[in-house]
């Protein structure tokens, strides 16, 4: 970490899936970790709740209202929207989300040093679990980084994951994921967050997307699911947060698990990459 300035620390936590899979103790240790961690902001990175059932969402609500009161970035998942109300789906699949948990999907989060975009990754007219990303999304992502000063960390936030499981568990990418990297590594994103897999993946697009720009990877943080018993892989049975740290020429990602035994959420892991966009921002 460099040692010029006081980094950035934010928050990533994910697939709450309030409903029966949310796990209340695990819940509460999540909570106090996010006043413990002192961020200066907080990502939800999606399926907030099990069933987009009103009760459910009113849970997540409240739940996100006993968060440290900092600014968060909210977005929903393949979770947030019906998948057996079928009208509804078609209709006017997030109309519960957008009363109870936030009106923009696709919202944008300026803090001090960064900016953060999130786009909505779910296609709730074309596939039950898998996501998708539009061109218009990602020329609302230029638009928010294209006035972005030099200098300020560059952030794309979406449910689903850009790049494959990084175990031989199914999960294949999104469609045109690799498009939409080319355009970010063209935008001087620095990082993308995730969830959607229920175990946490820490590494760089590189490793899956050798591009013609081989020193401007991207760095992916996945988040595991942090508060239900849905976790998969490496992460089953499992909860997971991410701490980041975004410096002037680093970002460092510390992964925290659960452990039943201390009731609490202690760091596993830390990962530090060279910051993209503070040796190639062209403003
Ligand atoms: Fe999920």
């Amino acid at each position: 970490m460099d040692c010029t300035e006081k980094p950035i620390k934010i928050l990533q936590i994910s697939d709450l899936h309030f409903g029966p899979p949310y796990v209340k103790k695990v819940g509460e240790a999540a909570l106090r970790m996010a006043f413990e961690l002192h961020p200066d902001a907080i990502i939800i990175n999606g399926d907030l709740t099990q069933r987009a059932k009103r009760e459910q969402f009113e849970a997540a609500k409240k739940y996100l209202g006993r968060l440290p009161q900092i600014p968060q970035l909210v977005i929903p998942g393949n979770h947030d929207v019906p998948l057996y109300r079928f009208l509804e789906r078609m209709l006017d699949p997030h109309r519960l989300y957008r009363e109870i948990i936030a009106q923009e999907l696709n919202p944008v989060l300026k803090i001090d040093g960064a900016v953060i975009v999130g786009l909505d990754s779910t296609a709730p007219r074309t596939a039950i679990s898998n996501g998708h990303i539009f061109k218009w999304q990602l020329d609302h992502c230029e638009r928010a980084l294209r006035e972005t000063p030099s200098g300020l960390a560059r952030i794309v936030v979406a449910h689903h994951h850009f790049a494959p499981a990084p175990d031989h568990l199914r999960d294949r990418s999104m469609p045109n994921a690799k498009r939409a990297i080319e355009r970010f590594v063209d935008l001087n994103v620095d990082m993308i967050l995730g969830g959607h897999l229920h175990r946490a993946y820490i590494g760089n697009s590189l490793d899956f997307y050798p591009g013609a720009h081989r020193d401007r990877g991207i760095i992916i943080a996945q988040c595991g699911t942090t508060t239900s018993r849905r976790g998969r892989g490496r992460e089953q049975e499992k909860n997971s947060l991410n701490q980041i740290e975004v410096g002037q020429k680093t970002i460092t990602i510390v992964h925290f698990m659960y452990f039943h035994e201390s009731d609490s959420f202690e760091e596993t892991s830390r990962h530090t990459f060279r910051r993209s966009s503070f040796f190639h921002t062209t403003g």
